[in-house]
């Protein structure tokens, strides 16, 4: 979903293509087609594909990402010129990263057989990957490109140009993220992960995947962080960013701005992303 706010570095640049989480619960109304909607499939007494994917269209939706490459999902959503997201699942990062042709069966099994009939925009190597921590979850940290530059080859070989591969990474990406001029990656992953990351997405012109949810850090600080401030609620409550005179109406810009700074200090600049 495209925010449009004013007066902060990340929504100029617009380069951040992050999709919130709706829950399809409450949102009974139209919503604007640059909205995405995260199709999960975990949790009980759940909507049919088939009645999910009616749900999704009838609220004018634009998007959908789902977290695997389920075939009778993929198939319904041929012809309803929904823009798709699908995910390789993390476990099968590792195998993918060491071996061109599990790659080249990846694509050839999820993707071949609903491409083009099914609108497949983006292709997701793992879910939140440098979230994990055991030791096998680290070595995923180190595979996660190299995986990426596979799939991409492999859809490259096959002539699918318009298929962009990315990674939706979580917050906790930073080390530190407030001020947001302080944005800074993880010393864990920064060298060895976000710089090859941000340059294959650079190169590739694909597209920074990042899952934002103001939620946590207000339900972590409720008394010191307004609830309009996080609910992107009025402008009452403002921040200004006292290292980069940036001021900040709600919490949303400020998580994403914490980021583009992170990034920035790496020498990514963001314009390459466009
Ligand atoms: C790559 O995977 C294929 C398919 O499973 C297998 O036949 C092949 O031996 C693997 N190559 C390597 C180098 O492991
Ligand atoms: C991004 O790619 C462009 C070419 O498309 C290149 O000129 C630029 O230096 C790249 N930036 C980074 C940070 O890699």
């Amino acid at each position: 979903m495209d925010k449009h706010t004013s007066g902060n570095k990340a929504t100029e640049m617009g380069v951040i293509n992050a999709l919130f989480l709706l829950s399809l619960t409450f949102s009974n109304g139209q919503i604007s087609s640059n909205i995405g909607i995260c199709y999960g499939q975990l949790g009980n007494n759940l909507l049919s594909p088939y009645q999910s994917i009616e749900f999704i269209n009838s609220m004018k939706a634009g998007r959908v990402k789902i977290y695997d490459a389920n075939p009778e999902v993929l198939k319904l959503l041929a012809g309803t010129g929904l823009h798709v997201s699908i995910m390789v699942p993390n476990n099968e990062i590792s195998n993918i990263a060491s071996n061109q042709t599990l790659a080249n069966q990846w694509v050839r099994n999820n993707v071949v057989p609903h491409y083009p009939q099914t609108m497949i925009r983006f292709l997701l190597v793992g879910n939140e990957v440098l979230s994990y921590s055991s030791d096998q979850d680290r070595e995923n940290w180190f595979n996660l490109v190299p995986a990426m530059r596979r799939i991409r080859a492999s859809l490259k070989s096959l002539n699918i140009r318009n298929i962009k591969v990315g990674t939706p990474l979580a917050m906790d990406v930073l080390q530190s993220s407030f001020p947001p001029s302080n944005g800074m990656f993880r010393s864990d992953v920064s060298e060895r992960v976000m710089v090859p990351l941000l340059h294959f997405l650079n190169v590739t012109k694909s597209f920074f995947f990042l899952d934002v949810y103001p939620y946590f850090p207000w339900s972590a600080d409720p008394n010191h962080i307004s609830l309009d401030y996080a609910l992107s609620r009025g402008t009452r409550f403002t921040y200004t960013d006292p290292g980069s005179g940036l001021r900040y109406t709600n919490l949303l810009d400020q998580m994403l701005d914490s980021v583009i700074f992170a990034m920035t200090k790496l020498g990514t600049p963001m314009s390459s992303f466009r």
